[in-house]
């Protein structure tokens, strides 16, 4: 972080100032540090610890506002390593996740975006999630082909987290931003990955092409390869909950599309 104000720009502005206050850690953090530092590195995938360091964030962020119902989604599990993150800040058996994947239906995973295992996802889900995947609903299926019914005939609270790495592109991410917004929480993330993988640019032609449409979801940060997005009148609130949360810093915005985007320093 600089000393000296650097004027703002069209394209975004530095910010100056640390945060006044941090959000104390819980026991949630605890538990998303212990998983960073030990299952998540023993499971098959393609994630930067930082990602891990985004969640706690978020999940400080979710904390501060006292969000605490509804659980997690994925669209694109693979073996799982971000899913578990995910239900990691669910705190409550009780509350239900879903897990989407083709897993064996891999003729229809046209873009070879990695091949989902179910049986290792399960083993994975045994062995290090926080709840041993009693909460978790997992569904085989086309991410395209879901309508919000589908998810929320199965997981009746609206997940408050949901991450989107299914099929990479443009089309499968405009349907997978669409589908998840129908059935998010009313103050939940959507976390969308490799925002900026030059191998699956189909993503961010995907993200523009959505936010072209001026819908409620607007980005709100980006970091680890990860655009978090959430409902536009959470957007302020989000902003300065996720730069309090000590964790990861946010030395700058930047704007897509329009919108204000934090930006993790990495
Ligand atoms: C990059 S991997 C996901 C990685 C995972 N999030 C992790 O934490 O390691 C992409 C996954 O999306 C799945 N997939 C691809 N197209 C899909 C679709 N149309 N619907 C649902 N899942 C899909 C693949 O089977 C694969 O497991």
């Amino acid at each position: 972080m600089t000393e000296t104000p650097i004027p703002s720009r069209a394209t975004g502005s530095w910010h100056t100032a640390a945060p006044s206050s941090t959000i104390p850690p819980g026991e949630t953090d605890e538990w998303l540090l212990a998983y960073r530092d030990g299952g998540y590195g023993e499971i098959q995938g393609w994630l930067s610890p930082g990602a891990m360091d985004l969640v706690r964030a978020l999940a400080a962020a979710q904390g501060a506002m006292q969000m605490t119902d509804g659980g997690a989604m994925e669209i694109g599990i693979f073996h799982g390593r971000f899913f578990i993150a995910l239900n990691g800040v669910v705190r409550d058996a009780t509350t239900p996740s879903i897990a989407i994947d083709l897993f064996a239906d891999q003729a229809l995973n046209i873009d070879g975006s990695g091949q989902g295992d179910e049986s290792t996802f399960r083993a994975n889900l045994a062995r290090y999630d926080r709840h041993g995947g009693r909460n978790v609903t997992i569904l085989q299926a086309d991410s395209t082909a879901l309508t919000p019914s589908d998810i929320l005939r199965q997981v009746p609270i609206r997940p408050r987290l949901i991450s989107i790495d299914g099929g990479h592109t443009a089309e499968h991410v405009v349907s997978d931003l669409t589908l998840s917004a129908a059935v998010v929480a009313p103050a939940g993330l959507i976390l969308v990955d490799d925002i900026l993988s030059a191998g699956w640019l189909g993503v961010f032609e995907g993200v523009v092409t959505y936010l072209m449409r001026r819908p409620t979801l607007w980005p709100v940060a980006v970091g680890y390869n990860k655009l978090v997005m959430c409902p536009m009148s959470v957007h302020e609130a989000y902003r300065s909950l996720i730069m309090r949360s000590g964790i990861v810093s946010f030395p700058k915005t930047t704007r897509l599309c329009g919108y204000d985007v934090l930006v993790a320093a990495h």
